[in-house]
């Protein structure tokens, strides 16, 4: 089974440099904030999606070359991923983020504000000079989303009368929605059009769904430390993810303990057996494994390359990360 650094070999070396250029891209700011930035950026995320961004640019020259354009197009994906991060940790009170502390933790509310408005507000500004309209629709439609499943997110706390399509739609805006959207730019950016656009949207769509899947899995599956972010979070917090949805229907009990919102002793604990002790979690399963199987026949036509190999295996590394 390979590693996330294993599958984005093919573009380690750019990531390299898109790190760097991160740090001098945020550096012209203030101080503090360029503190409150960095240090989130020196944690070391995943880089998972200028990972995809990169791939699909080499992945769609014949020659598997990189422009300057790419390159910020990944630049600017991360840099929208690593604000809504800032601004998601205010909202979920979380402490912890790749392995540190997060920016409010770190710094104070305020701090982190401000930090992710300003991380989004570079990102917009890059994103504009890249001069094509087409791409800055797409990305700003992902801030868009960003927001709008945030707000979802919170509307539907303890509602136990969601449905899926609820849960689904709130997984695309929160996380499906940047890596479809970015796949989709990279494509306009190398002249592509038409059906080929559709696919890079599909993929990124289906294998963003995968991923939001998978880590709602691993929030009841995984440890603090596994995580570099607090486990078990989601339910304590009122976010009824798929696992919780599926228990629902197997365990009628578990909808009265979430409704009282856990106010009593013992709730939170018994809720979360609950969920761990029923079909919910390997059913969670199945449904990334079928989002997997998608984004994986999506990017089928790619002509074979280094690249296009890495792309292929990353829904089975977005699901190995249950293992
Ligand atoms: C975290 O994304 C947010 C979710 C969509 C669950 P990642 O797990 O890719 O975060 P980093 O960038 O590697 O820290
Ligand atoms: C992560 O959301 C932030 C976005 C995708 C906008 P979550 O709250 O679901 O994920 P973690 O658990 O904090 O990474
Ligand atoms: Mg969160
Ligand atoms: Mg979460």
């Amino acid at each position: 089974m390979s590693t996330v650094a294993e599958l984005l070999q093919p573009v380690e070396a750019d990531l390299d440099v898109l790190l760097a250029d991160l740090r001098s891209l945020i550096g012209a700011g203030h101080p503090i904030l360029q503190a409150a930035a960095e240090h989130l950026f020196a944690a070391g995320g995943k880089r998972l999606r200028p990972g995809i961004v990169l791939l699909l640019s080499r992945a769609m020259d014949p020659a598997g070359e990189l422009g300057p354009r790419h390159r910020r197009l990944a630049e600017i994906t991360e840099m929208i991923h690593t604000a809504s991060l800032v601004h998601d940790d205010v909202v979920d009170g979380a402490d912890t983020r790749r392995g540190v502390a997060t920016v409010h933790s770190r710094f104070n509310h305020r701090v982190a504000v401000l930090a992710g408005d300003f991380l989004f507000a570079q990102a917009s500004w890059h994103l504009a000079n890249l001069d094509d309209l087409e791409v800055v629709k797409l990305l700003s439609r992902v801030i868009m989303d960003l927001a709008d499943g945030e707000v979802k997110q919170g509307l539907f706390r303890y509602d136990t009368g969601q449905n899926f399509e609820t849960y689904l739609e709130k997984s695309y805006c929160k996380t499906a929605s940047l890596i479809a959207n970015s796949a989709r730019a990279a494509g306009v950016l190398s002249g592509r059009c038409g059906s080929d656009l559709d696919d890079l949207y599909r993929f990124g769509r289906q294998l963003g769904l995968a991923f939001q899947v998978v880590d709602d899995i691993l929030d009841f599956t995984g440890s603090d430390q596994q995580l570099g972010k607090p486990a078990a979070s989601d339910l304590a917090s009122g976010y009824l993810t798929a696992p919780v949805l599926y228990a629902l229907e197997e365990r009628p009990a578990l909808a009265g303990l979430i409704e009282r919102e856990f106010c009593e002793a013992g709730d939170l604990e018994q809720a979360l057996a609950l969920v761990r002790g029923c079909e919910a979690i390997p059913r969670s399963r199945l449904l990334a494994e079928e989002f997997a199987r998608d984004a994986h026949g999506a990017i089928e036509w790619l002509p074979a390359s280094e690249p296009r190999s890495a792309l292929r295996a990353l829904p089975e590394f977005v699901l190995s990360r249950l293992y």
